[in-house]
């Protein structure tokens, strides 16, 4: 297939040049009406934001250019079909597990998951059976949970529908998924993975594999987070024999809009032709520019870079119990903004695109370490404690929590009820106390820490809500 065509985006281009006259929505008219004071910032992409207009096609009964495009992605990552998605990898999330499960249906569920996927097993009404992340004291953090607690859920649990791993991690780290989905299929079950993070994985051997060439069914990649997409434009790949193309697409257009946006569309063709014919000579410049970055960001003695599958992530982990938001505060002063802080590390992604301000990273690093000096060393905060359990089921399931009422409650009140609510820090947006969940001390102890330290938690009202 060619991969240097872009038939969406050609189709939206030679549309637009007919210069067509609008009876029709979008109320902006092919960008005639639209305030001055943004024109300048909004008029090319007004152009491309059409609707579905003959010869455009329609992306929830795709024949035509969309269908192309489609086709075209699905080559690339070697799925057997690819969906495009308007609405992030979390459009994809709900969509793999409602096509999956049903309500009651027992699911295995990565505990460590980001709230997408835990929103997906409330709206199925599935019983999720969470296994529990390993905690790896190289990189300071909980990861993937291990081959055996995998296994042993298998085992305990081999009606279960499916399994919901998250790969790589938003740090860039990754496991041997390989073994769990052989597991996984031996069950006779589909694998689901959350690649958000993974959308670049496919253009060579610098990167990790992806999971969908290590054999999961489904996988679901934000082309926005690390292709040139626009953001929420995502991807959700399918490559299996146990589940149907069709139920997935029935949930994908009940979840997403009914009037998709074309310039993310578009955006996702652009993506994949990116990604299908960088060279590898390109890779290798980015892979090196990388490093320098890595370098210049690794002389001082207040963090140590951590060790990570993809070369593009770089985490910065914080020394002498120094908290990861006050650093960040002093770079972003200094007009560089990381990706993610958490309590103790900044993470910092590199794009695929050479790094071209080396000196001004340079000296940001250098006045960070000069505005340290003084700073007194604090203790340094363990977040072990968080997933007890190897293997967890929710206290009630989510009809009985659907019949129940809540209340809100301070979080010292609430420890031993069951929480009506998640609990969680974003980003990364894992929650640290789940809807259902009966809520400990340790959770609270953890939520405080964080909270100290600047980490922001995703909460209406200050407490949580808990069922009476
Ligand atoms: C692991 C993971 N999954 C899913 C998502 C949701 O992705 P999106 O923002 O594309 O909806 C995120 C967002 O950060 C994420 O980190």
């Amino acid at each position: 297939m060619n991969h240097h065509h872009t038939p969406l985006f050609q189709t939206l281009k030679q549309f637009n040049n007919t210069s067509p006259t609008s009876f029709h929505v979008p109320g902006h008219k092919n960008g005639l009406l639209f305030p001055t004071y943004a024109r300048e910032f909004f008029d090319s992409i007004l152009k491309l934001d059409m609707t579905e207009l003959p010869g455009l096609d329609d992306l929830h009964a795709p024949t035509e250019a969309i269908a192309e495009a489609e086709n075209l992605a699905a080559d690339f990552f070697q799925a057997d079909h690819t969906f495009f998605l308007v609405g992030g990898s979390t459009a994809g999330n709900l969509a793999m597990i409602l096509a999956t499960c049903n309500g009651g249906d027992k699911v295995i569920v990565q505990r460590n998951s980001h709230k997408s996927v835990m929103n997906g097993l409330e709206l199925s009404g599935a019983r999720p059976v969470f296994i529990a992340p390993e905690y790896d004291r190289e990189v300071d953090r909980y990861i993937s949970p291990s081959q055996d607690t995998l296994r042993k859920a298998l085992h305990e649990h081999p009606d279960a529908k499916a399994v919901v791993l998250t790969y790589p991690d938003y740090f860039g780290k990754t496991y041997a998924i390989k073994e769990m989905i052989d597991a996984v299929h031996a069950y006779h079950m589909p694998v689901l993975v959350d690649e958000a993070h993974g959308v670049h994985f496919s253009v060579g051997d610098s990167f990790p594999p992806s999971a969908l060439d290590l054999g999961a069914d489904v996988v679901v990649q934000s082309a926005h987070k690390m292709a040139p997409a626009m953001t929420m434009a995502s991807f959700l790949h399918m490559k299996s024999r146990l589940l149907s193309k069709d139920r997935i697409a029935h949930y994908l257009q009940m979840i997403q809009s009914s009037s998709p946006s074309y310039p993310l569309m578009a955006s996702l063709d652009i993506a994949r032709a990116f990604l299908a014919i960088m060279k590898t000579e390109e890779i290798d410049n980015i892979i090196y520019s990388a490093s320098m970055v890595r370098e210049i960001l690794q002389a001082s003695d207040h963090w140590r870079i951590l060790s990570t599958d993809d070369p593009l992530k770089i985490t910065l982990h914080m020394k002498n119990g120094i908290a990861a938001k006050d650093i960040a505060d002093l770079f972003e002063k200094q007009n560089i903004y990381p990706e993610l802080v958490t309590h103790n590390q900044i993470l910092f992604i590199h794009g695929l695109t050479p790094f071209r301000n080396f000196h001004k990273l340079k000296k940001a690093v250098q006045n960070v370490g000069d505005q340290l000096k003084n700073q007194d060393n604090r203790a340094t905060i363990e977040i072990t404690k968080l997933f007890t359990q190897d293997i967890q089921e929710l206290t009630l399931d989510y009809q009985e929590m659907n019949q129940l009422n809540d209340k809100q409650f301070s979080f010292h009140e609430a420890i031993g009820h069951i929480a009506a609510e998640a609990v969680i820090p974003y980003p990364p947006g894992i929650p640290v106390i789940l809807k259902g969940e009966k809520i400990t001390g340790p959770h609270i102890e953890i939520i405080e820490t964080l909270v100290e330290r600047g980490v922001k938690i995703q909460q209406r009202d200050p407490g949580i809500r808990i069922y009476t």
